[in-house]
């Protein structure tokens, strides 16, 4: 008798009525994914620390049916994050799923650069993914039902590069943050812990790559064999992926979502 049961697979992609906790929701990623898990069916509870912007997000979501919420904070402030947890369980009980997608960076040759700039960077990119993944880690001991977490780093957290010496830092600490928060978190307590790392996705801040006619562009096309640079909703597939069960065997790990950036 083959061995797979037809109920897994006809489920296994599904987050229906799960509840995700999205951070970064203001963002070029983070508002797509949100929106993504409210199409797929979950509960989405959003933070950030821009509360206009959460907003609009919420009426946007609420008028196409989705059942949101958000609650303000910064993810490097403790304290807050503890409150953004406890919002979340006053509003929907549990905490499911976690998608990690705020960020920040700042440029910088390490020369030029002061401690401060630097160390901010660090508490933006690494320290915040530790505080929030702690005490999103423990209400998903505390409620015994496993749980989810995928964190957005980036292709820069493998190799380094001019002036980012705090973010290339950063999202490397993450990325290992993530394989060794897996080694205590997955076969105790059934919690998967991945990491993302993209590429170029088109956000505010990337925009300026997007001209077909610039040498920026031409030249990044060279390494990306599928032939364009991402869109936010590239993003979302993987994503839905290493949250629902169908990852239910992938933890730890530090997985390439680039076009093929990685190959040539
Ligand atoms: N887009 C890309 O090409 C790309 C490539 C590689 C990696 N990534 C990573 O993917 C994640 C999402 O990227 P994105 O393009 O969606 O970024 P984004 O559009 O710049 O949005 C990131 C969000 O993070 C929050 N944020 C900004 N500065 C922060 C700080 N100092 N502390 C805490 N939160 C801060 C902001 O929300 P609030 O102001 O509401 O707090 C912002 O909306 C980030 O971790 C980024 O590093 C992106």
């Amino acid at each position: 008798m083959v061995k797979v049961e037809k109920n897994f697979v006809n489920n296994m992609f599904s987050v229906e009525g799960k509840v995700a906790l999205v951070t970064g929701a203001t963002g070029a990623l983070g508002c797509v994914l949100a929106k993504a898990y409210g199409y797929a069916g979950a509960k989405v509870f959003m933070t950030g620390r821009n509360e206009a912007k959460l907003k609009a997000l919420e009426d946007e979501f609420k008028a196409e049916g989705i059942d949101c919420a958000f609650h303000v904070a910064d993810p490097a402030q403790e304290d807050q994050v503890d409150a953004l947890v406890k919002a979340c369980v006053a509003k929907y009980g549990e905490v499911n799923i976690l998608a990690v997608a705020h960020g920040y960076n700042k440029p910088q040759n390490i020369l030029e650069q002061s401690v401060a700039d630097w160390q901010y960077i660090m508490d933006a990119d690494c320290k915040s993914v530790y505080i929030v993944c702690k005490y999103v880690a423990q209400q998903m001991v505390d409620q015994g039902k496993g749980g989810k977490m995928v964190v957005v780093t980036s292709q820069r957290s493998k190799r380094g590069m001019a002036g980012y010496t705090g973010y290339c830092t950063s999202k490397g600490g993450a990325d290992l943050m993530v394989s060794s928060m897996a080694c205590d978190l997955t076969a105790k307590y059934g919690i998967n812990v991945n990491s993302i790392c993209p590429t170029v996705f088109r956000s505010e801040l990337t925009e300026w790559m997007y001209d077909p006619e610039s040498e920026v562009y031409k030249n990044f096309l060279k390494r990306e064999p599928i032939g364009r640079l991402g869109e936010p909703d590239d993003f979302v597939g993987f994503t839905l992926f290493l949250s629902s069960d169908a990852s239910r065997f992938m933890t730890g790990g530090n997985y390439d979502c680039s076009g093929g950036y990685l190959t040539c």
